[in-house]
């Protein structure tokens, strides 16, 4: 793998330079918009977080729907200050970083001597600490606050690059990561390689997408039925979403049961069952949470295994416009986010309806985030560090998943 890595370091560096030189990478639409089409997919990116801004097909009437959250222009998702890290790629740590802090080993070798790293915070601000106590999705400043190159872009797949520097957002050592995500009939696929190339340092990335399958059309998403089959256990999180340490069972019949039988969104909801209150942390109604991908975690499962039918780590589907969504990854972990944060102050975009219903109501989207088990640079004792921690010769950094749509005809 040593060698592999090395190989791979020498293709980045040429590829990155012949990013720098002169290339003949067609220009984006009028609105800075990348698209990949396929017969029944139209999906739009742009070079700002690597975000998909657009992803189009057909309802089960024939309708096109624009079956993702984000901004007509690519101009826009630079000016909104609530900053919802639509379609985007965190990084280079997606999700929470305890106390904006970690500490890794100088030398994994010895274990004796090492080194504790602050990162900038920028949630949950307090008196004493006016620009927050963690740090979510890389920092103030994190990869999807900022422009990628476009490093290759064909009819089916577009790569984009960042080379992220030592140092910023107070992470140690250059990163240089391509993120290409390919298209084909009704598949999405998505690559994120990553590699450390001056110091050992923490890398987690993930795709920050934010889904509504009626495009829009309904008051909410709690419609929306989920199932993920592998996902009997969930990270435990304080009142500010930040690990435990523990990690609990998603009790049959409760509230983040989505394991034993596909589940709408809003059941929980409409029972009114106690456990959804504070699910999400204090004061906070709906799913945010980090569920573990207990397939992928077991001895038997092979990497190379993970696009089988059978290993399916999600489904999302609505019976309003019959659109379904399965979910394949080689991540150990799957947050689930409802969208509880929204409140109507997001506008929809022009393919998403011109009438005056034109924001993003609260539980009016759900996002799904492969990942690895967040936090997990602050829990040594759950053995992430191989997923999690990099250094300059050592193996990449590696993220895949495919998305494959569906129209069900009832
Ligand atoms: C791809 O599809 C979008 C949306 O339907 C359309 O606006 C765009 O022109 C298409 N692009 C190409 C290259 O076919
Ligand atoms: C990033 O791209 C957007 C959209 O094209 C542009 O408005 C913005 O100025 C760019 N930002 C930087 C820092 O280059
Ligand atoms: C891009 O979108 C923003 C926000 O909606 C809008 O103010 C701006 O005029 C748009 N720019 C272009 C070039 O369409
Ligand atoms: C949090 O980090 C600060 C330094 O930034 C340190 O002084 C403090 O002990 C840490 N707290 C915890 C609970 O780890
Ligand atoms: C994509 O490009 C290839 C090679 O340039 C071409 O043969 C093929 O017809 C194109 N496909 C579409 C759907 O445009
Ligand atoms: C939670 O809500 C209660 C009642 O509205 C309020 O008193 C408390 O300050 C809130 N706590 C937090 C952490 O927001």
């Amino acid at each position: 793998m040593r060698l592999h890595a090395l190989f791979l370091q020498g293709a980045l560096s040429l590829a990155a330079a012949a990013t720098t030189s002169s290339s003949k990478i067609p220009s984006p639409d009028a609105n800075g918009k990348y698209w990949l089409n396929t017969t029944r997919l139209s999906l739009a990116f742009i070079p700002y977080g690597a975000s998909i801004t657009n992803l189009i097909l057909a309802d089960k009437h024939g309708k096109p729907l624009d079956i993702v959250a984000g901004y007509d222009n690519a101009t826009a998702y630079t000016l909104d200050t609530a900053h919802p890290h639509f379609g985007s790629v965190p990084g280079r740590y997606a999700n929470r970083i305890r106390n904006s802090s970690f500490t890794l080993f100088a030398d994994d070798d010895s274990e004796e001597e090492t080194i504790t790293y602050h990162v900038t915070p920028n949630e949950n601000p307090t008196p004493s600490h006016p620009q927050g106590v963690d740090t979510l999705h890389g920092g103030p400043d994190g990869w999807d606050y900022r422009n990628f190159s476009v490093v290759a872009y064909t009819n089916s797949s577009i790569t984009f690059s960042i080379v992220d520097p030592d140092g910023k957002e107070g992470f140690p050592g250059e990163v240089i990561s391509y993120i290409t995500y390919t298209v084909s009939g009704s598949t999405w696929d998505i690559k994120m390689v990553a590699i450390a190339t001056t110091k050992k340092t923490p890398i987690m990335l993930s795709s920050h997408t934010y889904w509504n399958l009626d495009g829009f059309e309904l008051e909410d998403a709690l419609g929306h039925e989920l199932w993920m089959p592998f996902a009997g256990m969930r990270v435990a999180v304080d009142g500010i979403l930040i690990p435990t340490g523990d990690l609990q069972n998603n009790e049959r019949g409760g509230v983040n049961d989505f394991w034993s039988r596909p589940k709408q969104i809003g059941e929980s909801f409409e029972k009114r069952e106690k456990g959804l209150e504070g699910n999400c942390g204090t004061n906070c109604t709906g799913y945010d949470n980090c569920y573990l991908n207990t397939l992928r975690s077991s001895p038997s499962s092979s990497s190379s295994d993970w696009r089988q039918p059978s290993q399916m780590i999600a489904r999302l589907s609505s019976p309003h416009s019959g659109i379904k969504l399965e979910v394949y990854s080689d991540q150990d972990a799957f947050q689930m986010y409802s969208c509880n944060q929204q409140k109507g102050d997001v506008p929809l975009k022009w393919t998403q309806g011109t009438d005056e219903r034109r924001t993003i109501p609260k539980y009016g989207c759900m996002v799904l985030e492969v990942q690895d088990w967040i936090d997990g640079i602050n829990h040594p004792e759950w053995g992430r560090t191989k997923k999690q921690v990099f250094a300059p010769g050592g193996d990449p950094y590696v993220l895949q998943a495919r998305y494959v749509f569906g129209v069900v005809d009832e």
